[in-house]
């Protein structure tokens, strides 16, 4: 959106893109459905939670998607494993969790502790109640355009987009990162009909990624270095989306950390169209889009 100063210099009027209100909105059409299941006599959509260890970020996550859960009227079970759980015991519940006909979808909270393989986890997880969207099926679903439950942040930043009506179609997005859980599905998402941007994905291998980060109309960072990205690096003008959540040390916070972006926002946001703000911005989304995936596991699985 463009303003004129006094000065007939073209301005250009920054939005702040509230992922938090736009979640808040979505979770009250979710709940409504849910009311409407449970008044025609279904039970209400159950999601579970696996969380093994007791890392400060994955407790607190998984804190989120339970609470969640409640506000939206779901059922949510959390199960517990200490960090000496052995593979083949996270495996046998995975299958109990496959096979119980109360549950309509569960996710495994990742990082898993190191003995323990997360591919082979997540290739157990039976693909019709893989709510985060990780199994193979589902990522090759996901590619071939087939309906699918979509990984959460990829989902939660295409339906900001869309909730903004920020145009996409024939525009240049530049994503940095290319994580099996965030880049690299998104780089598909924001390339499929509909959407329809020109998409790079950029990594650490890139070459003079400042150049090709300030071509992009959509920069979407998702490396996880947080103020990575600075202002020489984006266009005036262009969309901002900042999928960063490094946790960094706040001694003046009553926790003794804040969240911090990958983007340098006070410098950058000036040059923006629209910017996620960090935190408030995608992580609310991503949250959602569990919900969102769940509704829909209870929709097609029962
Ligand atoms: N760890 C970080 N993000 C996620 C997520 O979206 N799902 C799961 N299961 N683990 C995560």
């Amino acid at each position: 959106m463009l303003a004129q100063d006094d000065n007939s210099k073209i301005l250009i009027k920054m939005i702040l893109i509230d992922g938090k209100k736009t979640a808040e909105d979505i979770k009250g059409e979710i709940a409504e459905q849910v009311k409407q299941m449970v008044a025609d006599g279904k039970r209400a959509p159950h999601l579970a939670a696996v969380l093994v260890g007791h890392d400060g970020g994955s407790e607190t996550y998984v804190a989120f998607k339970i609470k969640d859960c409640e506000e939206v009227g779901f059922r949510s079970s959390l199960v517990r494993f200490e960090d000496n759980v052995t593979e083949d015991e996270l495996i046998a519940k995975v299958h109990e969790l496959n096979n119980d006909p109360d549950l309509d979808g569960f996710i495994v909270q990742l990082p898993l502790p190191k003995h323990i393989s997360e591919k082979r986890i997540i290739e157990a997880i039976d693909p019709r109640k893989d709510v985060d969207g990780f199994h193979p099926v589902n990522v090759g679903r996901l590619v071939l355009g087939i309906p699918t439950f979509l990984s959460a942040t990829p989902y939660g930043i295409v339906e900001l987009l869309k909730r903004y009506r920020i145009p996409t179609s024939g525009k240049n997005c530049v994503i940095v990162g290319r994580s099996n859980i965030v880049g690299r599905p998104l780089s598909i998402l924001m390339s499929q009909k509909g959407v329809n941007a020109t998409v790079t994905v950029a990594h650490s291998q890139t070459k003079d990624l400042e150049k090709v980060c300030a071509e992009a109309d959509i920069l979407i960072a998702a490396l996880g270095s947080p103020e990575f990205i600075t202002a020489n690096m984006v266009k005036e003008g262009a969309v901002v989306i900042d999928v960063g959540t490094t946790r960094v040390n706040a001694p003046e916070t009553k926790s003794g950390w804040r969240l911090k972006g990958d983007v340098k926002f006070d410098e950058v946001a000036p040059k923006c169209s629209y910017i996620t703000p960090v935190p408030g911005g995608v992580g609310p989304m991503t949250r959602v889009s569990l919900l969102l995936n769940t509704l829909l596991a209870a929709k097609i699985n029962r």
